[in-house]
């Protein structure tokens, strides 16, 4: 395999000598493009992040090779060779790997080899040194002992109870924070693992429907989009994939297991398979931001909605656009939807927005629309202040959740589903609310949003029952974690 890459080399040298020669007579800035030093943070780390890096990052380091970290992407892994030999793109271990032999190549594993001109610019980059101009403010620090030391609370956006009431899942910055709910109840320290990735921001979680894995959306803005799904046996990364070059929103698995769908901020709503990541929906229907999603009950469906107001219907099979289940009359709209669930068992949706009153529409329309019409609502309930940013349907369908913000105070309202009153109101919450979340039994909403505080209200009375800071043992700053920080 090392005998096509001297020859893909020369040749693009001779191309490039041509072209230079070429440009002379003709035109300059051709000149200036071909004689340009190969960028490692524009050019080369973006073909990482797509093919390499969710299978070569701390968290999860395929062959014991870590590829986020330029000192561990430069010497390599468990063969004890280095990867990258600076100007010898020949005897870097990296080049053999991805150089193909008939058509196939050792790396990305189990996949198709990189295109002839990523080859060619890791091959260049190479040999111009390999130099890394990463700015020092997108190093990535962090990893299970490095982990994130805080100053202040990020904003906070996802929140999940496990199916089997154990954890209490909250996103934080660089890691999601996994909290014993029993230890946490009981006012001792809770906080027992830290799930530390790629992903600056983490937009979303939710755990599979067998409570053995844990999906996350996030990412780095302008820079990564990224699926991560951690085993919650031993909190340990399964994958990582990334996907766009932007945050994306609103996780969510099939009911069978099998799927994980997410909304991106390039309007599209995606599903990767849940066994290994592999892309198997992609749907660009929405025209904003697509920011939650959910699967039908039998898993052959998913629901999308949007900051361009319309909740879309969308078959997985065919990755069809098939209705419309708002709306979309013109006026019938009040601004963008945040949020939706679907109902335990049935085919309804519970949706949150802009016009702060949370609805259940049926899935499925059974009678032809007409103009204006407004047909799939099936209930209304009682108006939350200012914008829900999420809503939740409890195990038991009994109750749903909803909370919202107005002027930067928060509001959290529980209401009964077979008829839409109001059970227990959280009103005056010092943070605007952007998550909430119905424990396994029902009796406990979790919430949290600008401030970065988990509150914890008795779903029934409304009462506060903890409220704590998701990095800290309960009240207590994690003291160990940011000795750790600064001692590796
Ligand atoms: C699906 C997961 C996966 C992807 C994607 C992937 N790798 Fe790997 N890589 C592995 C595993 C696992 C190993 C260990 C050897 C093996 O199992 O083949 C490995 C080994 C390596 C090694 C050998 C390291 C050493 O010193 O032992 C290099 C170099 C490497 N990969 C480079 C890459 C590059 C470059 C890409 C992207 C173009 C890539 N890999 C994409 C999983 C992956």
């Amino acid at each position: 395999m090392s005998t096509r890459l001297p020859t893909r080399i020369a040749l693009f040298l001779t191309l490039l000598i041509c072209n230079l020669a070429m440009a002379e007579e003709v035109a300059k800035p051709d000149a200036a493009k071909s004689d340009a030093t190969v960028s490692y943070w524009n050019d080369i780390r973006p073909i990482f992040q797509v093919h390499c890096q969710g299978c070569h990052q701390p968290a999860k380091p395929g062959g014991e090779y870590v590829m986020t970290n330029f000192e561990s992407l430069k010497s390599g892994g468990e063969t004890g060779d280095p990867a990258i030999i600076v100007g010898d793109p020949e005897a870097s271990l990296l080049m053999e790997y991805i150089t193909p032999t008939d058509g196939a190549a050792m790396m990305p594993k189990d996949k198709p080899p990189l295109a002839d001109a990523d080859l060619e610019k890791i091959g260049l980059w190479i040999e111009q040194g390999a130099k890394d101009d990463t700015p020092d403010s997108a190093r990535q620090k962090y990893d299970q002992d490095n982990p994130p030391v805080y100053s202040a609370a990020p904003v906070l956006t996802a929140i999940q109870f496990s199916p089997d009431g154990r954890y209490l899942a909250v996103g934080g910055y660089h890691e999601v924070l996994i909290h014993q709910v029993e230890r946490l109840l009981a006012g001792e320290p809770s906080l027992t693992a830290r799930l530390i990735g790629m992903s600056e921001r983490i937009e979303s979680v939710a755990f599979s429907p067998d409570g053995a894995r844990l999906a996350v959306a996030g990412g780095s803005p302008g820079r990564l989009g990224e699926v991560q799904v951690w085993k919650i046996d031993d909190f340990s990364l399964d994958f990582s994939v990334p996907v766009t070059y932007d945050t994306i929103y609103g996780i969510s698995w099939s009911p069978d297991g099998k799927l994980i769908g997410f909304g991106c901020p390039d309007n599209t709503v995606r599903a990767l398979k849940a066994e290994d990541g592999e892309q198997v929906l992609f749907n660009g229907a929405h025209n904003d931001w697509v920011l939650d999603t959910v699967f039908s009950a039998k898993s052959t469906y998913i629901v999308t909605v949007s900051r361009d107001r319309s909740m879309k219907l969308i078959e997985v099979g065919t990755e069809r656009f098939i209705d419309n289940i708002t709306s979309i009359t013109p006026g019938a709209l009040k601004g963008g939807l945040n949020g939706v669930d679907r109902h335990p068992t049935e085919d309804q949706l519970l949706i949150g927005g802009a016009d702060g009153v949370p609805k259940i529409y049926r899935m499925f329309r059974e009678k032809a629309r007409k103009i204006g019409d407004d047909f799939n609502l099936i209930r209304k309930f009682p108006a939350l202040p200012g914008r829900i940013f999420d809503v939740e349907f409890s195990k038991n369908a009994e109750r749903i959740v909803a909370g919202s913000s107005f002027n930067g105070t928060g509001y959290v309202s529980v209401s009964n589903v077979g008829d839409g009153k109001l059970i227990a109101e959280m009103k005056g919450i010092p943070s605007a609310i952007f998550a909430v979340a119905f424990s396994a039994d029902g009796k406990w909403v979790a919430s949290g949003g600008f401030s970065g505080d988990v509150f914890l209200h008795d779903a029934e009375t409304g009462e506060l029952q903890r409220q704590f800071v998701p990095f800290t043992q309960g009240d207590k700053v994690v003291a160990d974690a940011s000795t750790s920080a600064t001692d590796p």
